[in-house]
């Protein structure tokens, strides 16, 4: 059992800090937002993420939260750097919440042997920079070297809507360290987690064939682009199946055939070939534009991360032009849209394709009506588009020339479909996320689009008002 601080209370943060006290050690998580950690204190998350809430539960009497340094840091064993590194102006990320960690750390730190482990995502030498910050504000509040610590990378592969989940079960847990013993408080501290030792929380059971998890230890800065290159990879993967899509429009083909027989080779893999609007959220579009600013520092030009990245902001502008050829003019018409968090599971918005793709239909003169089932609430004070919200299928629907699915809610399937026609003006249907049930879509009268597959049924053009 260890003494752990997590600094930040975010979904990587809370996470980490709820899953690490299940697991049997002793948190504190430690967030500078004094509000945010009252909300804590009285069980109250700042977000909604699947199951974080019942395994805080669970782990309670090993779980606090505080907002001081002084009071946390001192007797801490493991101390935890998880706070945000959003996109700086020239792309790169700005590190302004990592180094006044590092200070609050470095001014508080114990006598006993510390690990200070870089969770949040941050370029390349960043380990190096955390450990001059800790050195040199304890050196500012002591006046000499801090005695025992050492900083290592372990970098974080969570999805969120999926967080705890990926952190019980991880495919590998990858620490880069210099220092041996660092690297050995680390392999004690996720020992349950590599051997798959823990009880499994009731409500989340261990997956079958689930194994011993690998333990990747490397260096500091392999370990760092480890993190950026796995993102980029899939943002990658998520692009070229995209790309593919458009092709398969023009010839007749189903990218989802293609997906499927393409991903059924080993060296492929099926998962994230899902063709649709594109991804969003708050790591793929940030860690992509830190990798091309990472080679523009080192002088490595980086063509592919720039592709993937142009190719996932021309799938919004795809589904417009989709839009255009059947509707012919966007001006004064209402697009109804199924969706605004950037993935299902989730009410985060940040670089939401939905939104996105909003910003384009209110540029071509369309009103834009949006529902969604978790984030409507966080979209009412976070989005300042002039967007109306509905809270039903019907509020949505009525009098609308298009439904677009922006986010493949499971929910959406299994909407009354067949009664809901008969509310919006033009029967037809966009499926960003290739998600619906088309065939009966089609059957109850839809004429129904989708990404990189046959488009079906009819419109009556001539009864689309305003198309002429
Ligand atoms: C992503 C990575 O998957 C995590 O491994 C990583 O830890 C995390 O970033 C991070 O850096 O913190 P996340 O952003 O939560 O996780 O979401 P994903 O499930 O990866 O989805 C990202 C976007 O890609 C979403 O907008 C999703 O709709 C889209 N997507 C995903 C597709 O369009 N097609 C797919 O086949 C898969």
């Amino acid at each position: 059992m260890k003494q752990v601080v997590v600094v930040g209370a975010g979904y990587v943060g809370l996470t980490t800090g709820a899953v690490l006290a299940y697991l049997g050690h002793r948190v504190k998580v430690l967030d500078v937002d004094p509000a945010r950690v009252e909300d804590l204190k009285r069980g109250k998350l700042p977000f909604f993420e699947p199951h974080l809430q019942e395994l805080i539960s669970l782990s309670q009497a090993r779980l606090a939260f505080t907002s001081q340094y002084e009071e946390a840091i001192p007797t801490a064993e493991v101390i935890f750097i998880a706070v945000g590194t959003p996109s700086g102006p020239d792309g790169a990320p700005d590190l302004s919440q990592a180094r006044s960690a590092a200070l609050g750390i470095g001014r508080h730190l114990g006598e006993g042997f510390t690990v200070v482990v870089n969770k949040s995502t941050v370029p390349v030498g960043s380990g190096n920079y955390v450990e001059a910050m800790v050195r040199r504000a304890f050196w500012e509040a002591h006046g000499q070297e801090p005695r025992a610590y050492a900083v290592v990378s372990n970098p974080e592969f969570l999805r969120e809507g999926q967080a705890v989940y990926d952190s019980l079960y991880p495919d590998r847990i990858v620490v880069g360290a210099e220092d041996k013993r660092a690297l050995e408080v680390m392999r004690e501290l996720y020992e349950p987690i590599l051997e798959q030792s823990f009880a499994p929380p009731p409500f989340l059971p261990r997956p079958e064939r689930m194994g011993a998890v690998p333990f990747i230890t490397t260096d500091l800065a392999s370990a760092e682009l480890i993190k950026y290159g796995a993102n980029a990879f899939l943002a990658m993967k998520i692009s070229f199946i995209n790309e593919l899509a458009a092709l398969a429009e023009r010839v007749g083909a189903d990218i989802r055939e293609v997906a499927r027989g393409i991903g059924l080779d080993s060296r492929i893999g099926p998962r994230f070939l899902q063709a649709g609007l594109g991804w969003g959220g708050s790591c793929f579009p940030k860690d992509t534009l830190a990798l091309v600013a990472m080679g523009e520092e080192y002088g490595i030009p980086m063509p592919l991360v720039r592709a993937a990245r142009e190719v996932n902001f021309l799938q919004r502008q795809r589904v417009v032009d989709k839009l255009l050829g059947e509707l012919k003019t966007l001006k004064g018409r209402t697009i109804a849209l199924l969706g605004l968090a950037f993935k299902p599971h989730t009410d985060d918005l940040r670089e939401s394709p939905a939104l996105e793709l909003a910003v384009l239909l209110l540029g071509r003169g369309a009103f834009v009506r949006a529902h969604d089932p978790m984030a409507l609430t966080r979209a009412q004070s976070e989005v300042s588009l002039p967007l109306e919200y509905a809270k039903t299928p019907e509020d949505l629907l009525r009098g609308v020339d298009a439904v677009v699915l922006a986010t493949d809610w499971p929910e959406y399937r299994t909407w009354p479909w067949e009664s809901l026609r008969g509310l919006m003006r033009v029967p037809l249907v966009m499926d960003a996320r290739n998600h619906l049930d088309r065939d009966r879509l089609v059957a109850a009268g839809y004429r129904y689009l989708g990404i990189g597959v046959p488009s079906l049924g009819v419109l009556n053009k001539e009864g689309i008002p305003g198309s002429k």
